[in-house]
Protein backbone atom coordinates (compact mmCIF):
# COMPACT_ATOMS: atom_id res chain seq x y z
CA UNK A 1 0.00 0.00 0.00
CA UNK A 2 1.01 3.41 -1.07
CA UNK A 3 2.86 5.48 2.05
CA UNK A 4 0.51 8.52 2.88
CA UNK A 5 2.83 11.69 2.93
CA UNK A 6 1.50 14.29 5.11
CA UNK A 7 1.22 17.72 3.44
CA UNK A 8 2.58 20.50 5.99
CA UNK A 9 0.88 24.03 4.21
CA UNK A 10 2.81 26.85 5.13
CA UNK A 11 1.32 29.40 2.82
CA UNK A 12 0.01 31.60 6.11
CA UNK A 13 3.38 32.00 7.33
CA UNK A 14 6.61 31.42 4.76
CA UNK A 15 4.13 31.97 2.26
CA UNK A 16 3.37 35.40 3.61
CA UNK A 17 7.30 36.20 3.76
CA UNK A 18 6.92 36.79 0.04
CA UNK A 19 7.57 40.25 -0.39
CA UNK A 20 4.25 42.81 -0.57
CA UNK A 21 2.07 39.19 -0.13
CA UNK A 22 0.80 40.30 3.53
CA UNK A 23 -2.57 39.05 4.47
CA UNK A 24 -4.63 40.37 7.09
CA UNK A 25 -6.73 38.10 9.00
CA UNK A 26 -10.17 37.86 7.89
CA UNK A 27 -7.87 36.65 4.56
CA UNK A 28 -5.72 34.10 6.38
CA UNK A 29 -8.84 33.00 7.92
CA UNK A 30 -10.36 32.34 4.68
CA UNK A 31 -7.22 31.08 2.91
CA UNK A 32 -6.76 28.70 6.22
CA UNK A 33 -10.84 27.59 5.59
CA UNK A 34 -9.74 26.47 1.71
CA UNK A 35 -6.42 24.92 2.61
CA UNK A 36 -9.14 22.84 5.23
CA UNK A 37 -11.02 21.90 1.98
CA UNK A 38 -7.87 21.00 0.72
CA UNK A 39 -7.32 18.53 3.16
CA UNK A 40 -3.94 19.39 3.96
CA UNK A 41 -2.32 17.65 7.26
CA UNK A 42 -0.88 20.49 8.88
CA UNK A 43 -1.76 24.87 8.84
CA UNK A 44 1.34 26.20 10.00
CA UNK A 45 -0.62 29.83 10.66
CA UNK A 46 1.72 32.69 11.48
CA UNK A 47 5.04 33.00 13.80
CA UNK A 48 2.30 34.39 17.41
CA UNK A 49 5.65 35.99 18.30
CA UNK A 50 6.20 38.32 15.71
CA UNK A 51 2.77 40.56 15.83
CA UNK A 52 -0.72 40.67 17.61
CA UNK A 53 -1.94 40.30 14.56
CA UNK A 54 -0.03 36.76 13.56
CA UNK A 55 -1.11 35.91 17.15
CA UNK A 56 -4.67 36.90 16.81
CA UNK A 57 -4.29 34.85 13.11
CA UNK A 58 -3.51 32.28 14.70
CA UNK A 59 -5.75 32.09 17.16
CA UNK A 60 -8.98 32.60 15.13
CA UNK A 61 -8.05 29.76 12.74
CA UNK A 62 -7.52 27.56 15.73
CA UNK A 63 -10.74 28.37 16.59
CA UNK A 64 -13.22 28.57 13.21
CA UNK A 65 -11.14 25.64 11.47
CA UNK A 66 -11.62 22.10 11.92
CA UNK A 67 -9.77 19.10 9.95
CA UNK A 68 -5.92 20.03 10.11
CA UNK A 69 -3.51 20.06 12.87
CA UNK A 70 -2.97 24.00 13.70
CA UNK A 71 0.65 25.15 13.67
CA UNK A 72 2.53 27.91 15.34
CA UNK A 73 6.16 28.86 14.21
CA UNK A 74 8.52 29.31 17.19
CA UNK A 75 12.42 30.23 17.62
CA UNK A 76 14.45 28.85 20.32
CA UNK A 77 13.31 30.83 22.59
CA UNK A 78 11.49 30.29 25.83
CA UNK A 79 8.64 33.56 25.19
CA UNK A 80 8.56 32.41 21.64
CA UNK A 81 7.40 29.03 22.61
CA UNK A 82 5.18 30.57 25.26
CA UNK A 83 3.33 32.80 22.86
CA UNK A 84 2.89 29.85 20.25
CA UNK A 85 1.33 28.01 22.77
CA UNK A 86 -0.83 30.65 23.85
CA UNK A 87 -1.94 31.41 20.26
CA UNK A 88 -3.18 27.55 20.16
CA UNK A 89 -5.15 27.47 22.82
CA UNK A 90 -8.46 26.98 20.80
CA UNK A 91 -7.07 25.19 18.42
CA UNK A 92 -7.96 20.87 19.11
CA UNK A 93 -5.12 19.94 17.25
CA UNK A 94 -1.69 21.49 18.00
CA UNK A 95 1.99 21.93 17.43
CA UNK A 96 4.36 23.92 18.48
CA UNK A 97 7.31 24.32 15.79
CA UNK A 98 10.65 25.63 16.73
CA UNK A 99 13.98 26.23 14.93
CA UNK A 100 17.76 26.77 15.31
CA UNK A 101 20.13 26.73 12.91
CA UNK A 102 23.05 24.20 12.53
CA UNK A 103 25.50 25.04 9.98
CA UNK A 104 28.43 26.93 11.16
CA UNK A 105 27.61 29.88 8.88
CA UNK A 106 24.60 30.91 10.63
CA UNK A 107 26.37 30.13 14.05
CA UNK A 108 29.34 31.80 13.94
CA UNK A 109 27.75 34.59 12.03
CA UNK A 110 23.79 35.43 12.71
CA UNK A 111 23.72 33.18 16.02
CA UNK A 112 27.20 33.45 18.07
CA UNK A 113 26.97 30.05 19.29
CA UNK A 114 29.33 27.15 19.42
CA UNK A 115 27.51 23.56 17.88
CA UNK A 116 27.35 22.29 21.88
CA UNK A 117 25.40 25.35 22.56
CA UNK A 118 23.21 25.37 19.69
CA UNK A 119 22.29 21.68 20.23
CA UNK A 120 21.63 22.03 24.36
CA UNK A 121 19.41 24.99 23.41
CA UNK A 122 17.58 23.09 20.88
CA UNK A 123 17.14 20.24 23.11
CA UNK A 124 15.86 22.71 25.76
CA UNK A 125 13.61 24.27 23.64
CA UNK A 126 11.93 20.99 22.28
CA UNK A 127 11.59 20.08 25.90
CA UNK A 128 9.76 23.05 26.52
CA UNK A 129 7.67 22.98 23.89
CA UNK A 130 6.96 18.99 24.98
CA UNK A 131 5.66 20.76 28.27
CA UNK A 132 3.10 22.64 26.84
CA UNK A 133 1.91 20.52 23.84
CA UNK A 134 2.51 16.78 22.62
CA UNK A 135 2.78 17.40 18.60
CA UNK A 136 6.58 19.40 18.49
CA UNK A 137 7.98 19.94 15.46
CA UNK A 138 12.08 21.01 15.53
CA UNK A 139 14.19 22.59 12.33
CA UNK A 140 17.79 22.36 11.98
CA UNK A 141 17.45 25.71 9.73
CA UNK A 142 20.07 25.58 6.91
CA UNK A 143 20.51 21.54 7.57
CA UNK A 144 21.53 21.80 3.78
CA UNK A 145 24.64 23.18 4.51
CA UNK A 146 25.60 21.75 7.84
CA UNK A 147 28.05 19.54 8.81
CA UNK A 148 26.38 16.09 7.97
CA UNK A 149 27.72 14.33 11.67
CA UNK A 150 26.44 17.38 13.21
CA UNK A 151 23.43 17.60 11.72
CA UNK A 152 22.54 13.57 12.75
CA UNK A 153 23.97 14.68 16.18
CA UNK A 154 21.58 17.70 16.83
CA UNK A 155 18.40 15.66 15.42
CA UNK A 156 19.02 12.15 17.63
CA UNK A 157 19.50 14.79 20.60
CA UNK A 158 15.88 16.71 19.87
CA UNK A 159 13.73 13.12 19.04
CA UNK A 160 15.25 12.00 22.48
CA UNK A 161 13.94 15.40 23.82
CA UNK A 162 10.48 14.06 22.35
CA UNK A 163 9.89 16.00 18.89
CA UNK A 164 7.73 14.00 17.20
CA UNK A 165 8.38 15.18 13.68
CA UNK A 166 11.95 16.71 12.58
CA UNK A 167 11.55 18.87 9.85
CA UNK A 168 15.14 19.33 7.53
CA UNK A 169 14.79 22.52 5.11
CA UNK A 170 17.37 23.53 2.65
CA UNK A 171 16.53 27.09 3.97
CA UNK A 172 18.55 28.82 1.07
CA UNK A 173 17.34 26.61 -1.45
CA UNK A 174 21.02 25.07 -1.93
CA UNK A 175 20.99 21.29 -2.35
CA UNK A 176 20.42 19.21 -5.26
CA UNK A 177 17.93 16.34 -5.69
CA UNK A 178 20.81 13.08 -5.65
CA UNK A 179 22.28 15.13 -2.58
CA UNK A 180 19.37 15.98 -0.53
CA UNK A 181 18.20 11.92 -0.76
CA UNK A 182 21.48 10.98 0.41
CA UNK A 183 20.93 13.83 4.11
CA UNK A 184 17.42 12.27 4.59
CA UNK A 185 19.01 8.48 4.01
CA UNK A 186 21.63 8.95 6.57
CA UNK A 187 19.58 10.72 9.00
CA UNK A 188 17.03 7.79 8.88
CA UNK A 189 20.13 5.34 8.92
CA UNK A 190 22.49 7.18 11.32
CA UNK A 191 20.14 8.89 13.76
CA UNK A 192 19.44 6.38 17.13
CA UNK A 193 15.44 5.99 17.24
CA UNK A 194 15.21 7.72 13.86
CA UNK A 195 11.72 5.96 13.56
CA UNK A 196 10.43 7.56 16.35
CA UNK A 197 9.84 10.71 14.53
CA UNK A 198 8.32 11.62 11.25
CA UNK A 199 11.28 13.45 8.74
CA UNK A 200 9.87 16.02 7.01
CA UNK A 201 11.39 18.87 4.28
CA UNK A 202 10.90 22.20 3.56
CA UNK A 203 12.49 23.33 0.38
CA UNK A 204 13.02 26.40 -1.11
CA UNK A 205 13.05 27.56 -4.85
CA UNK A 206 16.31 29.35 -5.15
CA UNK A 207 17.74 27.00 -7.82
CA UNK A 208 14.27 25.95 -8.80
CA UNK A 209 14.86 22.43 -7.50
CA UNK A 210 12.32 23.16 -4.20
CA UNK A 211 9.63 20.59 -5.90
CA UNK A 212 12.71 17.97 -7.05
CA UNK A 213 14.18 18.28 -3.47
CA UNK A 214 11.21 17.29 -1.85
CA UNK A 215 10.08 14.66 -3.96
CA UNK A 216 13.62 12.87 -3.34
CA UNK A 217 13.55 13.16 0.36
CA UNK A 218 9.94 11.33 -0.32
CA UNK A 219 11.77 9.01 -2.47
CA UNK A 220 14.57 8.49 0.28
CA UNK A 221 11.81 8.31 3.51
CA UNK A 222 10.60 11.65 4.30
CA UNK A 223 7.17 11.66 5.60
CA UNK A 224 6.41 14.79 5.33
CA UNK A 225 6.36 17.69 3.13
CA UNK A 226 6.30 21.23 3.64
CA UNK A 227 5.40 23.63 0.94
CA UNK A 228 2.86 26.43 -0.36
CA UNK A 229 0.37 26.98 -2.93
CA UNK A 230 1.36 28.61 -6.34
CA UNK A 231 4.78 27.78 -4.33
CA UNK A 232 5.09 31.43 -3.09
CA UNK A 233 7.76 32.14 -0.06
CA UNK A 234 10.84 33.93 0.81
CA UNK A 235 12.77 35.12 -2.37
CA UNK A 236 12.02 32.66 -5.21
CA UNK A 237 9.17 30.78 -2.66
CA UNK A 238 8.94 27.39 -1.44
CA UNK A 239 8.09 24.33 -2.89
CA UNK A 240 4.34 24.54 -4.59
CA UNK A 241 2.07 22.41 -2.71
CA UNK A 242 -0.22 21.62 -5.81
CA UNK A 243 3.18 20.28 -7.84
CA UNK A 244 3.69 17.92 -5.09
CA UNK A 245 0.59 16.73 -4.58
CA UNK A 246 0.05 16.05 -8.44
CA UNK A 247 3.50 14.54 -8.63
CA UNK A 248 2.83 11.65 -6.21
CA UNK A 249 -1.23 11.41 -7.20
CA UNK A 250 0.39 11.11 -11.27
CA UNK A 251 3.61 9.19 -10.45
CA UNK A 252 2.44 7.02 -7.30
CA UNK A 253 3.60 3.70 -9.39
CA UNK A 254 7.19 5.35 -8.82
CA UNK A 255 6.84 6.93 -5.39
CA UNK A 256 4.38 4.18 -3.95
CA UNK A 257 3.37 7.34 -2.32
CA UNK A 258 0.55 9.84 -1.72
CA UNK A 259 -0.87 12.60 -0.07
CA UNK A 260 -4.37 13.34 1.35
CA UNK A 261 -5.17 15.90 -1.05
CA UNK A 262 -8.63 16.82 -2.46
CA UNK A 263 -7.23 17.85 -5.52
CA UNK A 264 -10.15 18.82 -6.93
CA UNK A 265 -9.96 22.20 -4.86
CA UNK A 266 -6.50 22.94 -6.15
CA UNK A 267 -7.59 25.55 -8.96
CA UNK A 268 -10.00 27.10 -6.08
CA UNK A 269 -6.98 27.44 -3.76
CA UNK A 270 -4.31 29.20 -6.37
CA UNK A 271 -7.09 31.38 -7.67
CA UNK A 272 -7.77 32.62 -3.93
CA UNK A 273 -4.37 32.74 -2.71
CA UNK A 274 -3.16 34.53 -6.23
CA UNK A 275 -5.84 37.08 -5.57
CA UNK A 276 -5.15 37.67 -1.86
CA UNK A 277 -1.27 37.99 -2.00
CA UNK A 278 -1.63 40.00 -5.70
CA UNK A 279 1.01 37.22 -6.76
CA UNK A 280 0.19 36.51 -10.11
CA UNK A 281 0.61 32.79 -11.43
CA UNK A 282 2.93 32.45 -14.20
CA UNK A 283 0.64 30.98 -17.43
CA UNK A 284 3.00 28.53 -17.80
CA UNK A 285 3.26 27.45 -14.05
CA UNK A 286 2.64 23.59 -13.50
CA UNK A 287 -0.60 22.77 -12.55
CA UNK A 288 -2.66 26.19 -11.82
CA UNK A 289 -0.97 28.23 -14.40
CA UNK A 290 -3.43 29.36 -17.50
CA UNK A 291 -1.77 27.59 -19.87
CA UNK A 292 -1.42 24.30 -17.84
CA UNK A 293 -3.55 22.40 -19.94
CA UNK A 294 -3.46 24.21 -23.05
CA UNK A 295 -2.70 22.28 -26.12
CA UNK A 296 -1.72 24.03 -29.04
CA UNK A 297 -0.02 21.96 -30.77
CA UNK A 298 -1.68 20.42 -34.62
CA UNK A 299 -0.32 16.88 -33.70
CA UNK A 300 -0.74 17.04 -30.17
CA UNK A 301 -4.55 18.31 -30.60
CA UNK A 302 -4.97 15.55 -32.87
CA UNK A 303 -3.86 12.80 -30.84
CA UNK A 304 -5.85 14.28 -27.78
CA UNK A 305 -8.80 13.79 -30.08
CA UNK A 306 -8.25 10.44 -30.58
CA UNK A 307 -7.20 9.53 -26.89
CA UNK A 308 -6.48 11.94 -24.61
CA UNK A 309 -4.01 9.79 -22.63
CA UNK A 310 -1.73 10.21 -25.83
CA UNK A 311 -0.77 13.69 -24.42
CA UNK A 312 -2.35 14.56 -21.38
CA UNK A 313 -0.87 12.58 -18.17
CA UNK A 314 -3.43 14.40 -15.96
CA UNK A 315 -7.30 15.40 -16.22
CA UNK A 316 -7.89 19.03 -15.36
CA UNK A 317 -11.05 18.09 -13.85
CA UNK A 318 -8.73 16.69 -11.36
CA UNK A 319 -7.33 19.68 -9.71
CA UNK A 320 -10.87 20.93 -10.24
CA UNK A 321 -11.05 22.94 -13.32
CA UNK A 322 -14.49 22.42 -15.27
CA UNK A 323 -16.21 24.60 -17.37
CA UNK A 324 -17.44 27.78 -16.16
CA UNK A 325 -20.93 26.55 -14.38
CA UNK A 326 -23.94 28.97 -14.58
CA UNK A 327 -25.52 28.70 -10.86
CA UNK A 328 -27.67 31.13 -10.33
CA UNK A 329 -29.00 34.41 -11.92
CA UNK A 330 -31.13 37.60 -10.50
CA UNK A 331 -33.95 35.85 -9.43
CA UNK A 332 -32.36 33.59 -6.82
CA UNK A 333 -32.97 33.87 -3.35
CA UNK A 334 -31.48 33.98 -0.44
CA UNK A 335 -31.90 30.04 0.78
CA UNK A 336 -30.43 29.26 -2.88
CA UNK A 337 -27.80 31.21 -2.35
CA UNK A 338 -27.29 29.84 1.12
CA UNK A 339 -27.44 26.82 -0.58
CA UNK A 340 -25.29 27.07 -3.04
CA UNK A 341 -22.45 28.22 -1.06
CA UNK A 342 -22.71 25.34 0.92
CA UNK A 343 -22.49 23.56 -1.97
CA UNK A 344 -19.28 25.16 -3.06
CA UNK A 345 -17.96 24.44 0.23
CA UNK A 346 -18.29 27.92 2.19
CA UNK A 347 -19.31 27.65 5.58
CA UNK A 348 -19.93 31.25 6.35
CA UNK A 349 -21.32 33.31 9.46
CA UNK A 350 -24.75 34.92 8.94
CA UNK A 351 -23.44 38.44 9.26
CA UNK A 352 -20.65 37.36 6.19
CA UNK A 353 -23.84 35.39 4.26
CA UNK A 354 -26.01 38.80 4.44
CA UNK A 355 -23.28 40.90 3.42
CA UNK A 356 -22.21 38.62 0.47
CA UNK A 357 -25.93 38.62 -0.43
CA UNK A 358 -26.07 42.43 -0.68
CA UNK A 359 -23.33 42.11 -3.43
CA UNK A 360 -25.04 39.17 -4.99
CA UNK A 361 -27.99 40.92 -5.57
CA UNK A 362 -26.20 43.84 -6.95
CA UNK A 363 -23.80 41.81 -9.86
CA UNK A 364 -27.37 40.06 -10.47
CA UNK A 365 -29.12 43.02 -11.18
CA UNK A 366 -26.26 44.11 -14.14
CA UNK A 367 -25.34 40.46 -15.16
CA UNK A 368 -28.10 38.05 -15.70
CA UNK A 369 -26.36 35.18 -15.16
CA UNK A 370 -23.90 34.21 -12.65
CA UNK A 371 -21.10 31.83 -12.43
CA UNK A 372 -19.22 29.92 -9.88
CA UNK A 373 -16.42 32.58 -10.37
CA UNK A 374 -18.40 35.34 -10.19
CA UNK A 375 -19.82 33.66 -6.52
CA UNK A 376 -16.13 33.07 -5.52
CA UNK A 377 -14.85 36.17 -6.17
CA UNK A 378 -18.45 37.90 -4.34
CA UNK A 379 -17.49 36.06 -1.28
CA UNK A 380 -14.02 36.47 -0.81
CA UNK A 381 -14.81 40.03 -0.96
CA UNK A 382 -17.63 39.82 1.28
CA UNK A 383 -15.18 38.00 3.64
CA UNK A 384 -12.00 39.95 3.56
CA UNK A 385 -13.32 43.03 4.09
CA UNK A 386 -11.70 45.64 6.55
CA UNK A 387 -13.31 48.57 8.53
CA UNK A 388 -13.85 51.09 5.94
CA UNK A 389 -12.94 54.50 6.42
CA UNK A 390 -13.55 55.64 2.80
CA UNK A 391 -16.31 54.35 0.83
CA UNK A 392 -17.42 54.95 -2.46
CA UNK A 393 -20.99 56.70 -2.59
CA UNK A 394 -21.07 57.85 -5.75
CA UNK A 395 -18.91 57.96 -9.36
CA UNK A 396 -19.10 59.95 -12.46
CA UNK A 397 -16.93 59.69 -15.44
CA UNK A 398 -16.65 61.43 -18.82
CA UNK A 399 -14.11 60.13 -20.95
CA UNK A 400 -13.91 59.42 -25.28
CA UNK A 401 -12.18 60.17 -28.03
CA UNK A 402 -10.27 63.42 -28.13
CA UNK A 403 -11.60 64.46 -24.61
CA UNK A 404 -9.59 64.92 -21.45
CA UNK A 405 -11.18 62.48 -19.50
CA UNK A 406 -12.26 64.07 -16.11
CA UNK A 407 -14.11 62.12 -12.56
CA UNK A 408 -16.52 63.39 -10.44
CA UNK A 409 -16.13 61.17 -7.03
CA UNK A 410 -18.76 61.29 -3.65
CA UNK A 411 -16.98 59.68 -1.06
CA UNK A 412 -18.06 59.09 2.70
CA UNK A 413 -14.69 59.67 4.54
CA UNK A 414 -15.06 58.49 8.60
CA UNK A 415 -18.63 59.06 8.41
CA UNK A 416 -18.41 62.80 6.11
CA UNK A 417 -19.61 62.94 2.60
CA UNK A 418 -17.43 64.59 0.24
CA UNK A 419 -17.56 65.33 -3.26
CA UNK A 420 -14.56 66.41 -5.42
CA UNK A 421 -14.05 66.61 -9.38
CA UNK A 422 -10.36 65.65 -11.31
CA UNK A 423 -9.04 65.35 -14.25
CA UNK A 424 -6.59 62.60 -15.50
CA UNK A 425 -4.83 61.19 -18.27
CA UNK A 426 -7.40 58.22 -18.09
CA UNK A 427 -10.85 57.60 -16.65
CA UNK A 428 -9.11 55.24 -14.48
CA UNK A 429 -6.23 57.88 -13.88
CA UNK A 430 -9.49 60.77 -13.08
CA UNK A 431 -10.92 58.62 -10.76
CA UNK A 432 -7.42 57.31 -8.82
CA UNK A 433 -6.13 61.31 -8.40
CA UNK A 434 -9.99 62.53 -7.20
CA UNK A 435 -9.85 59.61 -4.55
CA UNK A 436 -6.43 60.33 -3.26
CA UNK A 437 -6.92 64.02 -3.02
CA UNK A 438 -9.81 63.57 -1.36
CA UNK A 439 -7.98 61.13 1.43
CA UNK A 440 -4.62 63.19 1.03
CA UNK A 441 -2.84 59.68 0.96
CA UNK A 442 0.86 59.28 0.99
CA UNK A 443 1.00 56.11 -1.03
CA UNK A 444 2.56 54.53 -4.31
CA UNK A 445 0.22 52.82 -6.92
CA UNK A 446 3.38 50.01 -7.63
CA UNK A 447 0.66 47.65 -9.68
CA UNK A 448 -2.69 47.77 -11.46
CA UNK A 449 -3.97 45.05 -13.09
CA UNK A 450 -7.94 43.81 -14.59
CA UNK A 451 -8.78 41.03 -15.95
CA UNK A 452 -12.61 39.63 -16.64
CA UNK A 453 -13.43 36.74 -14.19
CA UNK A 454 -15.77 34.81 -16.49
CA UNK A 455 -16.26 35.14 -20.76
CA UNK A 456 -18.64 37.85 -22.39
CA UNK A 457 -18.58 41.21 -22.71
CA UNK A 458 -21.30 41.62 -19.71
CA UNK A 459 -18.56 39.92 -17.19
CA UNK A 460 -17.37 41.16 -13.97
CA UNK A 461 -13.95 42.77 -14.26
CA UNK A 462 -11.30 42.14 -11.20
CA UNK A 463 -9.23 44.82 -10.17
CA UNK A 464 -6.06 43.84 -8.34
CA UNK A 465 -4.24 47.12 -6.69
CA UNK A 466 -0.82 47.23 -5.02
CA UNK A 467 -0.18 50.44 -2.75
CA UNK A 468 2.64 51.13 -0.78
CA UNK A 469 3.19 53.43 2.45
CA UNK A 470 5.83 53.93 4.93
CA UNK A 471 6.91 50.09 3.92
CA UNK A 472 3.80 48.49 4.54
CA UNK A 473 2.46 46.61 0.79
CA UNK A 474 -1.34 45.90 0.53
CA UNK A 475 -3.41 44.66 -1.62
CA UNK A 476 -6.72 45.33 -2.86
CA UNK A 477 -9.55 43.89 -4.97
CA UNK A 478 -12.75 45.37 -6.31
CA UNK A 479 -15.11 43.50 -8.83
CA UNK A 480 -18.15 44.82 -10.81
CA UNK A 481 -19.56 44.61 -14.54
CA UNK A 482 -17.98 48.16 -14.81
CA UNK A 483 -14.39 48.28 -14.28
CA UNK A 484 -14.44 51.85 -13.65
CA UNK A 485 -16.23 51.06 -10.97
CA UNK A 486 -14.29 48.28 -9.89
CA UNK A 487 -11.71 50.28 -10.04
CA UNK A 488 -12.11 52.51 -7.79
CA UNK A 489 -13.51 49.67 -5.56
CA UNK A 490 -9.91 48.27 -5.69
CA UNK A 491 -7.93 51.56 -4.86
CA UNK A 492 -10.55 52.26 -1.74
CA UNK A 493 -10.07 48.48 -0.46
CA UNK A 494 -6.17 48.98 -0.46
CA UNK A 495 -6.34 52.57 1.00
CA UNK A 496 -8.75 51.07 3.85
CA UNK A 497 -6.40 48.21 4.28
CA UNK A 498 -2.96 50.16 4.71
CA UNK A 499 -5.00 52.55 6.86
CA UNK A 500 -6.05 49.86 9.23
CA UNK A 501 -2.32 48.62 8.92
CA UNK A 502 -0.28 52.16 9.84
CA UNK A 503 -3.48 52.73 12.48
CA UNK A 504 -1.97 49.10 14.26
CA UNK A 505 1.17 50.18 13.93
CA UNK A 506 0.70 53.20 15.66
CA UNK A 507 -0.52 51.12 18.46
CA UNK A 508 2.43 49.00 18.95
CA UNK A 509 1.32 45.92 16.62
CA UNK A 510 4.73 45.88 13.86
CA UNK A 511 5.48 42.68 12.56
CA UNK A 512 9.06 41.33 13.30
CA UNK A 513 10.64 39.42 10.89
CA UNK A 514 12.39 35.76 11.20
CA UNK A 515 15.90 36.13 11.55
O1 LIG B 1 13.44 28.08 5.43
C1 LIG B 1 13.53 27.79 6.63
O2 LIG B 1 14.54 27.31 7.12
C2 LIG B 1 12.36 28.05 7.46
C3 LIG B 1 12.39 27.49 8.84
C4 LIG B 1 11.78 28.41 9.82
C5 LIG B 1 11.78 26.13 8.85
O3 LIG B 1 11.39 28.61 7.00
ZN1 LIG C 1 11.43 28.60 4.79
Amino acid sequence: MARMIRIFDTTLRDGEQSPGASMNIEEKVLVAKQLARLQVDVIEAGFAFSSPGDFEAISRIGQEVEGPIVCSLARARPEDIKKAWESLQKASKARIHTFLSTSDIHLQYQFRMTRDEARSRAVEMVQLAKSYVDDVEFSPMDATRSDLTYLCEVVESVIAAGASTVNIPDTVGYTTPQEFGHIIRTLREKVLHSEKAVFSVHCHNDLGLAVANSLAAVHAGAGQVECTVNGIGERAGNASLEEIAMGLRTRRDFYDADTRIHTEEISKASRLVSKITGMVVQPNKAIVGANAFAHTSGIHQDGLLKEKSTYEIMRPETVGLTQSRLIMGKLSGRHAFREELIHLGYALSDDEINAAFERFKHVADQKKEIFEEDLEAIVSEAATRVPEHYSLKGLEVRSGLGQQPEAMVELLVDGQTITRTKEGDGPVDAVYRTIADMVQTKSRLLSYVVKAITGGTDAQGEVAVRLEEDGETVMGNGADTDIIVASAHAYLNALNKIRSLLDKRAMGDKKITLC
